[in-house]
């Protein structure tokens, strides 16, 4: 495919999350073939890139985030050559792929850790994860870390020793002072490197580098996010400065291939995130800001402004993300009242607090401002048809690790995991032939790319207008300047474009300009209603 270095500082890259985008074989599961009979969708929205959730051979404890093998597709979703035809077939639509390493952990099924927990104590095989002997007369874990999905991050193995996993059970950490776990990545990442993956997102960037005497951490519970700290804090397992050496080292084996790149989930404090970003480190990080970002233009202005300044100063590019597999989707976000904990509402309401129009009206002004602005803006499958979260899935199906884990307390991640729907009816929606892994329900018809295809109202019609627009109008010029239109009101200008959003409660005056795009589905006057975008040339 074409050659053009620093693709990503600009692209829109979707993610697609394999098990729910399409299936081709019957299981209910999306598979790799299922993706690559629906490209067509991808090259008509006009992506520059795709990112893979995990595809390697997995148990799907955690949704694959648990790999048990790096070299190997888990045959959910197919064979490596599949996985090739995949990658070839991209490439010649001018689609970028971009896969998911997982480092911070395994599945407990990798042959590795079945090794370390059949070896006596002390045995190499166990060096390669974080194994130790607990505290007092054995029985204690070792230190009081807690798992991100609830409960001890130790577990007690029948040898009487501990092994530390900062997420499920089925996810051991690895010890990366080990030496044999380093090569080992380096060469997973040139095993995909040679398949012709272009770029790689890293999983938990900023975990794996443990404090040496594994220390209690203080004060608890730990927040999953270090970007609520006043202060960076020396913390004994996220954003550890051993880190920046495997970063190093990661980058030296991409810049050996031609215009790779990889890009870090690592959330760390802000102060810190511009380290992972050095010149020989990553290429970009997630900025997560949008996603805990509320409905309101002072914060939306505040949070776009310092992501533009703070990337500007080192060089990089900014990255905007409204959803992802891990949060609950936007226009759900949106609907609800303001200050509400989303994860929580899940399962404990009040559901009626909900407004759903709401939701949708201020998530299709949204896209024309995540797709407005400087730097690659991230897609998350189905964001593009305005899915909302499908909050009230039945408790049997639900498949995160989280619900479980919790107590069932906390729903955890499915319902904005529910497959994508491509046809008005038929089963599951045109997703599979048969009934989809989690059900999808009734009024997803609705919203299926067929029923929004045609319809120059849809968002799916917004989103495709828009990344053209995007493509045409903005990419030469990435700076970006805030207006001030007022109260309520989020404004500023790019290239020749002024993007305009009413996020008050009242109508403004629309502003002079030709408008170019409005989030609107009715014709605008002399008036920008609330919750409505719009590009002005
Ligand atoms: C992924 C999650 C996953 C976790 C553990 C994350 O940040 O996005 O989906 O559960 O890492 O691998």
């Amino acid at each position: 495919m074409e050659s053009h270095t620093e693709w990503w500082r600009t692209g829109v890259v979707y993610q697609v999350y394999v098990r729910s985008f399409a299936d081709s074989n019957g299981d209910g599961q999306g598979d790799i073939n299922g993706l690559r009979s629906r490209l067509g969708h991808l090259e008509a929205l006009g992506v520059d890139a795709i990112w893979l959730n995990p595809w390697y051979k997995s148990p799907l404890a955690d949704g694959g985030y648990d790999v048990a093998d790096y070299r190997e597709i888990e045959p959910v979703y197919g064979t490596l050559s599949d996985a090739e035809a995949l990658i070839a077939e991209c490439h010649d639509r001018g689609i970028r792929v971009i896969a998911d390493l997982v480092p911070n952990h395994t599945s407990s099924q990798h042959v590795w850790f079945q090794e370390a927990i059949t070896s006596p104590p002390g045995a190499p095989s166990r060096d390669r994860y974080v194994i130790r002997p607990g505290r007092g007369d054995g029985s204690e874990p070792p230190n009081n870390w807690i798992a991100m999905f609830g409960g001890p991050a130790w577990t007690r193995l029948d040898d009487g020793e501990w092994y530390l996993h900062l997420f499920d059970p089925s996810q051991p950490d690895l010890n990366w002072d080990n030496e044999e776990v380093r090569a080992e990545f380096d060469d997973v990442i040139r095993f995909w490197m040679d398949r012709g993956i272009d770029g790689l997102r890293i999983d938990v960037a900023h975990g794996m580098v443990k404090h040496p005497e594994l220390p209690d951490v203080d004060p608890l519970p730990l927040p999953w996010s270090l970007q609520g700290t006043p202060e960076p804090v020396d913390h004994p397992f996220w954003g550890r400065a051993g880190i920046h050496d495997i970063n190093r080292r990661w980058r030296a084996i991409l810049d050996s291939y031609d215009d790779r790149m990889m890009v870090a989930e690592a959330w760390v404090h802000p102060q810190q995130l511009p380290l992972y970003l050095r010149a020989d480190e990553y290429h970009q990080s997630f900025n997560f800001d949008l996603i805990e970002t509320p409905w309101d233009a002072a914060e939306f202005r505040s949070v776009i402004a310092e992501a533009c300044e703070a990337a500007a100063a080192i060089g990089a590019s900014s990255t905007w993300v409204l959803s992802n597999h891990d949060v609950v989707r936007h226009p759900t976000r949106y609907g609800l009242p303001a200050g509400t904990d989303t994860r929580g509402w899940l399962l404990d309401g009040p559901h009626d607090a909900l407004d759903a129009d709401a939701g949708h009206r201020r998530a299709r002004a949204a896209a024309l401002i995540t797709l407005s602005l400087p730097g690659s803006t991230y897609v998350y499958q189905g964001e593009e048809l305005g899915l909302p979260e499908v909050w009230d899935l039945p408790l049997d199906v639900l498949d995160d690790p989280t619900w479980e884990k919790s107590q069932h307390t906390v729903k955890g991640r499915d319902g904005c995991r529910v497959p994508i729907p491509w046809t008005a009816d038929g089963p599951s929606h045109g997703f599979s032939h048969e009934a989809s892994w989690l059900p999808q329900p009734e009024w997803f018809g609705a919203l299926s790319v067929d029923a929004q295809r045609d319809d120059p109202d849809s968002m799916l019609s917004l989103y495709r207008q828009a990344i053209a627009a995007r493509n045409h109008l903005l990419a030469d010029d990435q700076a970006l300047a805030m207006l001030d239109f007022g109260p309520g009101v989020l404004a500023y200008e790019r290239a020749d474009i002024t993007v305009v959003v009413n996020m008050g409660a009242r109508a403004v005056p629309m502003p002079p300009g030709e408008v170019v795009l409005s989030s609107a589905t009715e014709m605008l006057g002399d008036e920008l209603p609330p919750d409505t975008s719009v590009w002005l040339a």
